[in-house]
């Protein structure tokens, strides 16, 4: 377990300081599907340089980059890479921004790093050991009164059919709540920051497997809840996303699902 700690940090900080070379600077930014959905050339290297790393020490592992696709092999490992989530903030000089990178054996996330160069905060988790911030270790708040609850979200890029969770409908009627919501832009800056008490809950719809995996095993081992908005839960492929610090997460189950009529 040193070993891949050991290749884990490496390949996150490597790529932290690719990061952090191009912030504020030059760089070629295209765009994936939809004009909104944004790559940079320093998404390309930081991955790069990430599978080099990886690679150099196990070779035989599997993995999946949001930019390069899916190495899949004959293992029970598998690396799942964001090399910048929160990609749209990089490209306008943001400093919400980071690397994240899970490692799951046999389908469960056991380890994970998310490091923000531009704030120097790298959050690492591995399952059992608890979850450190800069080495120090971190937990969820302790807030159990939702009325005061300090939340965070984000929306998806692909919307989702007319239904019961729309994220406008859920944002709507959270906001009614009266709560305080920020939409930071970085899905695992968003788990990293429910996991060390600065917000009490997240929630978040679509998301794919590499904004999650590293953020995941950070927030259950700083003792926090995650499920899906059935409050089942599930793995880092769930399409829906409700982590919160656990003391919470029955109230926002219920704003999440509440019907209209409830409303009325
Ligand atoms: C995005 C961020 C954002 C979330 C989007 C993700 P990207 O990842 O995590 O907060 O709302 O759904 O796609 O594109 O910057 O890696
Ligand atoms: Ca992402
Ligand atoms: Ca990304």
């Amino acid at each position: 377990m040193d070993k891949l700690k050991d290749v884990l940090l490496t390949a996150t900080r490597e790529a932290g300081k690719i990061i952090l070379h191009y912030f504020n600077g030059d760089f070629k930014i295209d765009h994936k599907e939809g004009v909104n959905n944004l790559v940079t050339e320093v998404d390309h290297l930081a991955e790069k340089k990430i599978i080099e790393v990886i690679t150099a020490s196990y070779p035989s592992h599997s993995i999946i980059g949001e930019e390069s696709g899916e190495f899949i092999q004959v293992s029970d490992y598998q690396w799942v890479i964001d090399p910048i989530d929160g990609t749209v903030n990089f490209a306008h000089a943001i400093p919400i921004c980071c690397v994240s990178i899970g490692v799951l054996y046999n389908g469960s996330v056991i380890m994970g790093a998310v490091f923000n160069p531009m704030m120097n905060e790298l959050f690492f988790a591995e399952k059992g050991k608890g979850a450190t911030l800069n080495d120090r270790p971190i937990k969820v708040s302790s807030k159990s009164d939702f009325k005061t609850a300090f939340l965070v979200t984000g929306f998806p890029y692909k919307w989702p059919e007319n239904t019961l969770e729309h994220p406008v409908k859920v944002f709507e009627r959270m906001v009614l709540e009266g709560l305080p919501i920020r939409r930071l832009g970085s899905a695992a800056i968003d788990l990293c920051w429910v996991a060390c008490g600065r917000f009490d809950g997240f929630w978040e719809y679509n998301l794919s497997a590499w904004d999650v995996a590293a953020g995941y095993i950070i927030l259950l081992e700083a003792g926090g809840t995650i499920t899906d908005f059935d409050g089942q839960i599930g793995n880092v492929y769930d399409k829906q996303t409700l982590a919160t610090n656990g003391l919470i997460h029955r109230d926002m189950l219920n704003v999440i699902s509440r019907r209209e009529s409830q409303l009325l």
